[in-house]
């Protein structure tokens, strides 16, 4: 059978940088609360950039790390719930912006279980046979639909965006599992696009984004080890033959009673939410980027990637890190 791989990685986050102490000069919050509640102590946030452009950059960055050139690329899919406009789609944007001329290109949304979804998506391409070299990127502005005076969801996210290319060829990624569940829509939903919010005036009336985050909460820490454990049947593995997990950076708090359930470590969840904030999509990618790049993933090792968001949707994936 054909096997899909990640054969590079890539990230991109805006330039500001917004602290836990900044915010709490603007709002009734506090370094304090935040962290303890989540972990979080920072978060890039876009100004007078967008979720496309910070998609380029990130697409960028993975073509020069790689070893494929722009014109190999034979598909682009980009995992946001934030996109720009209805259309033209992110990915074209992604397309011209690198000058892949040869691939086609679309988005996926599935909040933030979308880099995912998008994986597994690029995983069925390949092994199919139907196309050998694709790119997958997850960019976000969420804070474009997040209301800054709501403190109980604002402090919560940031933006920025990874980018992976899957190429076909030796181990690489595994068994994936996802699922959705509909009835929790409305647990964390956000009714207006970022598309609405180009000035103050539309800003007004938007519908920002709105969150049950304790319902939320119980549905991650139920349903992330359910569907690992789901990708650990199907391969056959236990717990401890997995060298990282890399979870979707939401919560610290989730992430380590994940860590419990599974009675693992902590060591093996690695964290970047504290400098980055819940960047949905782009989570997954920007964090496997920085693992790879200070040398902490070893070729040989499985990995559990692991996402959930809004849908609410879910997924996960055995990968075998090859680079
Ligand atoms: N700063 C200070 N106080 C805050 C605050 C903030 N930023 N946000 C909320 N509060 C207050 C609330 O008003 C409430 O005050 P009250 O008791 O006087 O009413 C108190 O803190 C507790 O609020 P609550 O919502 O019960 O807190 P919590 O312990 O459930 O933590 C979350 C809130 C959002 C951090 C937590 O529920 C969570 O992380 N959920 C998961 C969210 C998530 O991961 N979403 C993304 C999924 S992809």
């Amino acid at each position: 059978m054909i096997a899909a791989r990640i054969t590079a990685t890539g990230a991109y986050v805006p330039e500001r940088k917004v602290t836990n102490d900044d915010l709490a000069r603007v709002m009734d919050t506090s370094d304090e609360w935040i962290r303890s509640r989540t972990g979080i102590g920072s978060r890039h946030v876009a100004v007078g950039e967008s979720t496309s452009h910070m998609a380029v950059k990130a697409a960028a960055d993975v073509l020069s790390r790689s070893g494929c050139r722009a014109e190999d690329i034979q598909f682009i899919i980009v995992a946001t719930g934030t996109p720009d406009h209805l259309f033209p789609n992110m990915a074209c944007l992604v397309q011209e912006g690198i000058g892949a001329s040869h691939a086609f290109c679309f988005d996926l949304n599935a909040a933030c279980s979308g880099f995912l979804y998008s994986l597994s998506v690029a995983k069925g391409y390949i092994e199919s046979g139907m196309y050998e070299r694709g790119m997958v990127i997850g960019a976000e502005t969420i804070s474009k639909v997040v209301d800054w005076k709501e403190r109980s969801t604002c402090v919560l996210f940031g933006d920025g965006a990874g980018a992976v290319i899957i190429e076909k060829g030796g181990r690489g990624i595994g068994s994936m599992v996802m699922g959705a569940d509909g009835k929790g829509g409305e647990v964390l939903r956000c009714s207006s696009s970022s598309i609405l919010c180009h000035d103050e005036e539309s800003r007004r009336k938007i519908d920002y984004l709105h969150m049950d985050g304790q319902e939320v909460f119980r549905f991650a820490a139920r349903q992330v080890p359910a569907v690992i454990e789901a990708v650990l049947e199907k391969e056959g593995l236990e717990p401890d033959q997995i060298g990282h997990y890399i979870l979707h950076q939401a919560n610290e708090r989730i992430i380590a009673s994940v860590a419990r359930k599974m009675k693992e470590p902590m060591e093996k969840f690695p964290v970047n939410l504290d400098r980055y904030g819940n960047t949905s999509s782009a989570s997954i990618p920007i964090l496997l980027h920085e693992l790879h790049q200070t040398g902490a993933l070893k070729n040989g090792e499985k990995l559990i990637l692991a996402g959930f968001g809004a849908g609410l949707t879910w997924g996960a994936a055995m990968v075998e890190w090859n680079i």
